[in-house]
């Protein structure tokens, strides 16, 4: 009776401890600007930008030699070979092992050769990037916006997500989906299919229902592996966040990839530069989960790198006809 009171009051302790450190794991010491101050920063530092070769060779390095992204960034027959294991990133203990299925569905390298505009020479063993145009979540490119954010796309996000809450699950009609797809022409369909578990069935519905139409769409898997190793190159700089956003993502791809990098829409604040109320994405208003992501850290750590001139930050309105890259 005694010891097990005695237990009792240890695991009241061990409960304690560990919820202090996850209430300093969120809420680290060091206190982030309050949106104001980031926004006067910004004022202040206007339009001036100066690219810095030392910085942008910095960044590629570090980020090779953590995530390697030419090799890791989506799921290929040479990285993920049959039998393999791959590990959910975004899940405690979850994996998926290879087999014949999915195997046949992941991107041979070498067919495939994606690069930035302004690429580096890539390894003939690695899959390239040939684009300047990523963007994020199946944006809407309709009439009203193409002013602001172009067309031109040469990868496009896609969350499983959106597939469940968009198309259904694609449990049923597929024609809205491909329908709907066509806007992104020939691009790259980037989804992290084995990022959760709920996530890999809808991920390789909509992989079956592109192939299935002959899109012109090309479907890679992100490899969990990288956005891993992305995650913790980021957490070791600051940004703590359950898991980090898509554009940063991308973000840390085009670093590791490209010669030079600009960022478009990336502003997580609820006033613009003029202190007018703007919207949080461009087509709509629906925020993150709270505890999910840490949009305002990211925003530091992107412009900390712009300050540095390692990318380049668009954050007052856009030009027509560009896109992110
Ligand atoms: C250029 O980048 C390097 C590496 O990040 C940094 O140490 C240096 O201060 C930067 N130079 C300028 C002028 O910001
Ligand atoms: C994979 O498919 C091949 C031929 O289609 C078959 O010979 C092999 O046994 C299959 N392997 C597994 C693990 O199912
Ligand atoms: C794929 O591209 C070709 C050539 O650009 C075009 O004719 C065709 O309609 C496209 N297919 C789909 C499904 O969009």
């Amino acid at each position: 009776m005694l010891v097990r009171c005695y237990r009792g009051k240890l695991s009241v302790w061990a409960a304690l401890c560990v919820l202090v450190l996850c209430w300093f794991y969120i809420f680290p010491v060091y206190r982030l600007p309050r949106d104001k101050e980031i926004v006067e920063e910004v004022l202040r530092q206007g339009e001036d930008w100066q690219r810095n070769q030392t910085g942008i060779d910095l960044y590629r390095f570090l980020l090779t030699d953590c995530c390697d992204p030419q090799r890791m960034f989506a799921v290929t027959k040479e990285n993920s070979p049959m039998g393999k294991v791959l590990w959910y990133d975004g899940e405690f203990y979850h994996s998926h092992t290879v087999n014949n299925e999915t195997y046949s569905l992941f991107v041979q390298v070498g067919s495939h050769i994606i690069i930035c505009s302004n690429n580096l020479k890539g390894k003939p063993t690695a899959i390239r990037i040939l684009s300047s145009s990523f963007r994020c979540n199946l944006p809407p490119l309709s009439k009203e916006y193409v002013d602001d954010v172009g067309t031109r796309t040469h990868l496009v996000t896609a969350n499983p997500s959106i597939i469940e809450k968009r198309f259904q699950n694609l449990l049923w009609s597929r024609k809205e989906f491909v329908d709907s797809m066509k806007v992104y022409g020939s691009s790259y369909i980037y989804m992290p299919a084995f990022s959760m578990k709920p996530g890999t069935d809808p991920s390789l519905r909509a992989y079956y229902a592109l192939a299935d139409s002959s899109s012109n769409l090309t479907m890679l898997f992100a490899n969990p592996e990288f956005l891993r190793t992305v995650g913790k190159f980021w957490k070791a700089r600051g940004v703590h966040a359950k898991r980090l956003s898509t554009g940063l993502f991308l973000v840390s791809l085009a670093l590791g990839l490209c010669e030079e990098v600009t960022a478009y829409g990336f502003w997580p604040f609820s006033v613009g530069l003029d202190e007018q109320p703007i919207s949080h994405h461009y087509y709509d208003n629906i925020l993150p989960y709270k505890w999910f992501h840490a949009m305002p850290e990211e925003f530091v750590q992107l412009w900390h790198l712009h300050k540095s001139g390692t990318l380049r930050m668009k954050v007052g309105s856009c030009p027509p006809q560009e896109g992110k890259s």
